[in-house]
This record gives structure tokens, sequence and C-alpha cells, in this order.
């Protein structure tokens, strides 16, 4: 397949997931709505996906995601409520979010797995190279990940995913890897699984939650073969994708957090405020426990 180079302009989000680990607060908020100190979770995936240049966004949503949609969306009421009381900064910036991006929303109408999720965007990247952010990894960095995968498609060419080098014991949490290293962080992929177990895991190097993605995974993944754990799993459709196309990995520079996970979740709010020139003094403190807040 001959696929123009433009510039990746689209980025789909599969958000439709349920959040079980989070429970009993997911059960009315959708986890990409949990703060990372005050901004929702899925916000930072949006930002990156916009200093990445791209500028059409997708959401793969499900039942109880209105709330993301509310996110981004105008909110007339508060808007003059805060303009009435004077509170223009926070009236502008009320406003700044909705006009961030222009979002498309697509319901994912079944759990059917995130390869699944990701063929619910076909209509929308049918023809051109797209990119794939898992908003529960939050990377903090200096350039966003997913520019970093765009700069390996745009050198390389082909399908990129994002590597990270992971303890053994908890590897088997992701899709892993078989690569060849050609230097500078570029992997080309060889073999991949999803969620093998520690002891059978082809090496250390696990997919992160950022992907530049051809095509032609879709008629891939609308084979609909189901994979691990009863689901239609994306990595099993671009372990197919090999030999075909180019796919190669890229180990990011920057750090992740797991927002999928109460320990992620913690660790980049500490992170953030301790990055926070007024509250890192908060977090230093209430360690100490020296100081009522
Ligand atoms: C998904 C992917 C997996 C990848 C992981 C990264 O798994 O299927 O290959 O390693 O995201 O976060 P999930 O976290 O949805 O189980």
């Amino acid at each position: 397949m001959v696929l123009s180079m433009d510039p990746v302009k689209k980025c789909l989000f599969p958000v439709a997931g349920l959040g079980t680990r989070f429970l009993p607060v997911t059960k009315e908020i959708a986890k990409e709505m949990l703060p990372l100190v005050n901004r929702p979770i899925i916000s930072y995936g949006v930002e990156e996906a916009l200093a990445s240049g791209c500028s059409d966004l997708i959401m793969i949503t499900g039942r109880a995601k209105r709330s993301i949609e509310n996110y981004f969306d105008r909110s007339f009421e508060l808007e003059e409520l805060l303009k009435s009381r004077g509170k223009m900064d926070l009236y502008k910036k009320m406003v700044e979010i909705s006009e961030l991006a222009e979002i498309l929303y697509v319901r994912q109408r079944e759990p059917l797995g995130l390869g699944h999720a990701v063929l619910c965007g076909e209509r929308f990247c049918r023809d051109e190279y797209f990119g794939v952010i898992l908003p529960d990894d939050v990377f903090l960095g200096e350039t966003p990940i997913l520019s970093q995968l765009l700069e390996v498609h745009r050198r390389w060419g082909g399908t990129v995913v994002a590597l990270e080098k992971v303890p053994r014991d908890e590897i088997s949490r992701y899709g892993v890897v078989r690569s060849e290293d050609m230097g500078n962080g570029v992997h080309r992929i060889l073999d991949m699984v999803e969620k093998p177990r520690s002891d059978e895991a082809p090496s250390d190097y696990a997919i992160m939650g950022r992907y530049v993605l051809s095509p032609a995974v879709f008629p891939l993944l609308a084979e609909g073969r189901v994979g691990a754990g009863g689901e239609i799993q994306l990595t099993d459709a671009l372990r197919r994708l090999i030999g075909s196309e180019p796919v190669w990995g890229y180990v990011y520079q920057g750090r992740r957090f797991d927002c999928g996970t109460q320990k992620g979740w913690l660790a980049a709010n500490i992170q953030l405020a301790l990055e926070d020139p007024e509250l890192r003094e908060v977090v230093l403190d209430s360690i100490k426990g020296s100081k009522n807040f």
C-alpha cells in the first residue's frame, strides 16, 4: 500500500474502558475525568496530541462518558456565572478549554477490547496514518511522546509503538515485543504478544499507550479475532502487520505514570504537585506531618 507521508493530523483516544481498578469512584465518574491536581487525566492526552501537531481528535467513548464531552464543550451557565461575579480569569480559562480542539465522539457500543475501539475510528482515518493515545498512560517530559513517535515515523515510515523496559514481574500487564535494536532508541519489531506470562515474554520491552498506526491495521482488526482476555487486541493485529509493512518501536524519553492504577495516579499527583511552586511545600509539609491544611 502506498500512503502519502502527509503530516499526521488525526488522533484516536479510546476512552470507553470501565475503570474497574478505581471502583467505587468510577461507578459514577469516568476514570479519564479523575483529577491530576486540578485537571482531568484526559486533558493531558489531549494537550499532548495538540502539541504533537494533531488537530483532529476522535474519542471512542462508551456509556457513562458524557462528562468527557461536557468537559471539552462550552458551559454557558458556568461562564455567565463567572462573568457576573467578575471572575474573568476563570471565565477565560473555561472558554479556552472548550476552544482547545475540535473533538469528534464515536460510541464503542460493546466492550470488545482495545483493537475493537480503534476499529470504531476507521471511517475517520481510513486512508492515512493516525496517532493513538491511551490517556491512562500520562507522560511527563520535555517532548511529548506522540511527537517522539511521529519523528520516528517521518524518518523511517510505517507504524511506530512506544516502548519501555519494564521489570519482569510487571511484564504480563502489557503487550511485549521481540525486536532488533537499531540504535538511538529505535527498534525493528519482529514479533509481539499481548500480556504474556512473565516466563514466556519475548523481552523486557513493553508497549506503552502511544502509537502511530497505518490504516492497514483496520482490515486486520475487522477480522474480529479474539485474543488475550477474550478481547480483540490491537497487539494481535499489529503482529500480523509485521512483514507486510514496517513496524517500529521507540524507547521514548520521559516519565510515565499509569493513571489507570491507584499507584500510578497517586504518584502522578505527587509529581505534578512537586513541580508546582505553590504546591511543592504542601507536599513536603504534609509528609512531615507538621502542619494542618
Ligand atoms: C493496552 C494494550 C497493551 C499495552 C498497554 C499499555 O493494554 O493492549 O498492549 O501494553 O495498553 O498501557 P491495557 O492497559 O488496555 O490492558
